[in-house]
């Protein structure tokens, strides 16, 4: 792995940068969490060549929940794919996490994935002949942690969910929120950096969606992750710091424009 050469920096939050201009005297500009430059990204298909991105650029500070939003087939869930290392960019510049993920092989993304990148996807894809808490310690048993520690681990991580009280129930016994609740924690589990979420709540009812968000927000702020959320539920994506918008193979910002993002 190797570290992201230095580049154009986008703003700190307001509390970072305070504290940089009280250790320093002079602001810095911090090293992004996510810096992409000139991503280009088409598919072969039998009909021909489909350019998604020509030139797409995006920097994201540590610590932003920034929500991408944009019309279906944009590309929303392709980036999230690229910058959580599970499909590769055509060309350009991605570093996510301080890696380079265009250079890692099949099995170190595996590791880069299980290591700094916490997905959420629509659907929750738990193992439906496991229990919850073994659902959620899955992660911790492929990077070796004992089954009994694992099981500990991921017993906290469904306090922290507000399920302690489901560990035994299978995915089929749980409703969808509490379903989509349980991947968070198996996302999380591992103490990723960033969490990347594909409409984490697009199958769920308004309430329901609002109180998963919730605690999307509340793992956020607890846990120092930086999180970038695809939705297409603007009121959701307007309680995020920065909200971008994917179109025609650019992200544009549409709220709280700390950077040029195209
Ligand atoms: N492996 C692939 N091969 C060829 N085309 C693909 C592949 N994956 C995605 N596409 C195409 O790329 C485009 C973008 O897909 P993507 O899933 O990223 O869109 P999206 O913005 O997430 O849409 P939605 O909001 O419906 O989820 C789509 O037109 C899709 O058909
Ligand atoms: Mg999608």
């Amino acid at each position: 792995m190797t570290n992201p050469p230095s580049a154009a920096a986008p703003q700190a939050s307001r509390s970072a940068r305070e504290t940089q201009l009280r250790a320093s005297g002079t602001p810095e500009k911090p090293t992004p969490i996510v810096r992409v430059e000139g991503l280009c990204k088409s598919y072969r298909t039998a009909r021909g060549e489909l350019l998604l991105f020509e030139d797409l650029n995006l920097e994201i500070a540590s610590g932003e929940m920034v929500a991408i939003v944009g019309q279906s087939g944009a590309g929303k869930s392709t980036l999230l794919h690229i910058l959580g290392a599970l499909d590769a960019p055509s060309a350009g510049t991605v570093y996510c996490a301080s890696t380079n993920v265009a250079s890692l092989s099949r099995r170190q993304a595996v590791a880069f994935r299980n290591r700094e990148i916490g997905y959420v996807w629509q659907f929750h894809y738990l193992l439906p002949e496991f229990t919850a808490e073994e659902n959620v310690a899955m992660p911790l048993l492929a990077r070796g942690m004992g089954k009994q520690e694992a099981l500990q681990t991921a017993s906290n991580w469904l306090r922290e969910v507000d399920l302690e009280d489901r560990g035994t129930h299978r995915p089929g016994e749980l409703s969808g929120g509490e379903q989509q609740r349980v991947a968070l924690a198996r996302a999380l589990v591992c103490n990723p950096r960033l969490l990347l979420a594909d409409e984490p709540t697009g199958d769920l009812d308004s309430m329901t969606a609002g109180r998963v968000f919730e605690l999307i927000e509340r793992l956020h702020a607890s846990h120092g992750l930086t999180s970038i959320l695809v939705t297409h539920n603007m009121e959701l994506a307007q309680r995020c710091t920065r909200t971008l918008r994917l179109a025609n193979g650019r992200l544009a910002a549409l709220t709280g424009a700390a950077q040029p993002t195209t």
